[in-house]
């Protein structure tokens, strides 16, 4: 693979005895749409601050196209930062809001004018240019901020749970918007989230994030069917533990995982396979049924299954009946005794 753009080499951060960053690297290459995720408090604000210059490091290093920019100021290195609340100067128009970053580097007028007016088409805001930010909506006021940073045609785009202060539709409008925007200008961006789906839709690469240590990094796919261990099975999407799988292969002190997805349902023992079990609740989820099962003979009391309106209604599943289920081989997920203690510390 060629060189990463970006590099972070053993980057630790402490708040006087608090670690909150401990020897972190990650490799960021051009172009590259890379999300931080984990639950608060895990230190992706953090990363993303000393990315931007924002804060100083304790131990490590960043490199960006093999340059050391360890100790580059902020404002000398050319990359966008972008929050959660808006911070757009509220007496200031969205136009004169993006334009403000613009005369700071004394751009000339006419430079000026034509940049605003294409980061604003960029988004689809140019009916706002004179608006103020409190005759904006939420989402608007946020793409606005998105058109300022994108105006000064940063190195890397860094965002900080851009989305999170906007409601549902919005959201989801935006993130599709912004991953669009992201494939249409070719701008690395890393992204904060602590939402999963967020970081499912949106990201090459997800970085999972927990306690001040990066757990896993990788493509969707590869978070969701290969968590490495059980706190990232936990944290992305749904999952079903199950201290013993089948008497013939299980370990002593492994932990096995099952999505609710592919956990099989039937009315009927099929070639003598199946757990029996009772239907205990079944949640409308809107494109699929979520079945609480409880498991009768098994070392877990209670087993999530997911099935299509389709299998419900089909097999005439209600609450209280007795039902069937297996656990497909190929489905289950192993993780070894050290995985778990090291998650559990
Ligand atoms: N300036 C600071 N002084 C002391 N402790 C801090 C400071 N900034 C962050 N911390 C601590 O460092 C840890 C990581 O904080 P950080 O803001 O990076 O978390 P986060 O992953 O962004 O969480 P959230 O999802 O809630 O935004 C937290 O325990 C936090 O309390
Ligand atoms: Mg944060």
């Amino acid at each position: 693979m060629n060189q990463p753009y970006l590099e972070l080499q053993a980057i630790s951060k402490s708040y006087g005895s608090f670690l909150a960053l401990d020897r972190i690297s990650l490799n960021v290459h051009q172009n590259e749409f890379v999300c931080l995720l984990g639950p608060s408090g895990c230190g992706k604000s953090t990363l993303l601050r000393l990315i931007a210059g924002l804060d100083s490091m304790n131990q490590g290093s960043i490199q960006l196209m093999g340059n050391d920019i360890t100790h580059v100021a902020a404002g000398k290195r050319d990359f966008a930062m972008m929050f959660q609340s808006y911070a757009l100067f509220p007496n200031m128009t969205a136009a004169q809001n993006i334009a403000y970053g613009l005369e700071n580097k004394k751009w000339n007028k006419h430079d000026i004018k034509e940049k605003v007016k294409e980061v604003l088409e960029l988004v689809n805001l140019s009916h706002v240019a004179d608006k103020y930010p409190a005759q904006c909506s939420g989402g608007q006021q946020q793409r606005i901020a998105l058109a300022r940073a994108l105006a000064m045609s940063p190195k890397i785009l860094l965002l900080d749970e851009p989305l999170s202060a906007l409601d549902a539709n919005v959201r989801e409008k935006l993130r599709y918007e912004i991953r669009l925007l992201h494939d249409k200008l070719g701008m690395t961006t890393i992204m904060v989230t602590h939402d999963q789906d967020e970081a499912l839709t949106m990201a090459d690469r997800i970085v999972v994030m927990n306690e001040g240590h990066i757990l896993q990094a990788g493509s969707p796919q590869d978070i969701y069917e290969q968590p490495q261990s059980p706190f990232v099975a936990h944290f992305i999407g749904t999952m079903n533990f199950i201290p013993k799988w089948s008497p013939e292969s299980s370990a002593e002190n492994n932990v096995y995982a099952i999505r609710p997805e592919h956990v099989q349902l039937s009315r009927e023992r099929k070639g003598g396979l199946g757990e029996t079990g009772k239907i205990e609740n079944i949640e409308f989820r809107g494109s699929f049924y979520r079945l609480t099962v409880r498991a009768m003979n098994q070392e877990y009391e209670t087993i999530l299954i997911d099935v299509s309106p389709q299998i419900l209604h089909q097999l005439e599943l209600k609450r209280s009946d007795p039902i069937m289920y297996t656990l497909p081989s190929e489905r289950i997920i192993t993780f070894g005794q050290q995985l778990r203690s090291a998650v559990n510390s």
